[in-house]
């Protein structure tokens, strides 16, 4: 049988290297990367080859076209995802999720390839108070006033969701697109050496707390909910939609687990017990503190208070998240504490 080709534009990052390190062997698809860096790939690869391409989609259009029109299937997963950069750099973000994003997305269209595409959770905005799952055909997408930078990546991302929509409608695009809840797993983000130490997302901050001895800073008290999915059932998920060509063309997938809601607050304290109980330095207790959201993130951050994704579409491909919260950390915490010398930006960057 002939291997579909596929190209994960972003595919170095934390959801594309998982990806492409389980489609490694697959007998129905072939996967390449194309990326601007590619150190999380020489780590989850070990000393196995993988097939990178050098590709920066804001200036290389060329090479990008030329890669799409060599693949079947294109994964769009380049991004910047980090809730300090929607507050400090919004146009680094708006530009590189919308404008450069929207060059795959043509590619795509011209070279008539099939798109998979990576939203987010966060187009759902805010939940208003409401205990209703988000849904993807049903829900409506309400963000927060202009002033506040942090919908940034919410509005751009929803935007790049219509356009495909209406490439679907107006150029005969096949696409499908996936909107994950919150993804955790080996390699998510660096490990910080100091609290000012890049910007990574809330399990990385806490993991990087507990190991440097630092306090746990919690968001105006950790009030927020969130699920948090294992990358291993988010990649199965992946499968499922490319498996299912049919059912999947056109359409939009939440992918979390309801199942492992959890309050933020909740999250720092059952982490610094999984921490006290599994590893060394045990004895170093991080406090949990609370801290205001602006001074954290900067100027024009906002949060939501919770976001449920609704799983029934996903769940009819035949796919069911496997992985609860307590082994979902314990997993991540391993992976992270006996990894934390390479996982360092230092460390990573030297490996380019
Ligand atoms: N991880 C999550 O919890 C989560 C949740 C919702 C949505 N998503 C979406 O899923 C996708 C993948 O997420 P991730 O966690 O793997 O992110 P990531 O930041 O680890 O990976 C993004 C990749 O994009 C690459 N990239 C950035 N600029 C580029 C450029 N100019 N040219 C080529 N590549 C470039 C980066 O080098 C990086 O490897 C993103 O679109 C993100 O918005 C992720």
């Amino acid at each position: 049988m002939v291997k579909q080709k596929i190209l994960c534009v972003g595919g170095a990052g934390f959801i594309g290297s998982h990806m492409s390190h389980k489609l490694a062997n697959s007998d129905n698809y072939s996967v390449a990367q194309a990326d601007i860096w590619s150190a999380k790939l020489k780590i989850r690869f070990e000393n196995k080859p993988f097939a990178f391409h050098h590709i920066d989609i804001s200036s290389d259009d060329d090479e990008l076209s030329a890669l799409v029109a060599d693949h079947d299937i294109i994964f769009n997963l380049a991004s910047k995802a980090s809730p300090r950069l929607y507050v400090q750099d919004p146009l680094a973000v708006a530009k590189l999720n919308l404008f450069d994003g929207s060059k795959v997305i043509d590619a795509c269209v011209k070279h008539r390839k099939k798109l998979v595409h990576f939203s987010t959770s966060e187009v759902y905005g805010k939940a208003l108070g409401s205990t209703e799952p988000f849904s993807e055909d049903l829900s409506n997408c309400v963000t927060g006033p202009i002033r506040n930078h942090r919908w940034i990546y919410s509005t751009t991302k929803q935007l790049l969701d219509r356009m495909i929509f209406a490439h679907g409608r107006q150029s005969g695009l096949k696409f499908t697109i996936v909107r994950p809840f919150n993804v955790v797993g080996p390699l998510i983000d660096h490990v910080m050496v100091g609290p000012d130490d890049g910007a990574p997302r809330v399990f990385s901050y806490f993991m990087s707390a507990l190991m440097n001895g630092e306090p746990l800073r919690l968001v105006d008290g950790g009030k927020a909910l969130r699920t948090f999915i294992h990358v291993d059932d988010l990649v199965n998920a992946l499968i499922a939609i490319l498996d299912n060509p049919a059912k999947s063309n056109g359409e939009i997938f939440n992918i979390g687990t309801p199942q492992n809601e959890i309050r933020i607050a909740d999250l720092a304290t059952l982490m610094r017990d999984i921490f006290a109980a599994n590893f060394e330095m045990s004895s170093v207790r991080s406090d949990i503190v609370t801290v205001d959201g602006q001074e954290f993130y900067g100027e024009g951050f906002e949060d939501t208070e919770r976001r449920m994704p609704n799983i029934d579409k996903i769940k009819g491909l035949g796919w069911t998240p496997r992985i609860m919260l307590k082994d979902l950390l314990e997993d991540t915490m391993r992976y992270t504490w006996e990894n934390r010398h390479r996982l360092t930006q230092e460390a990573m960057d030297a490996m380019e």
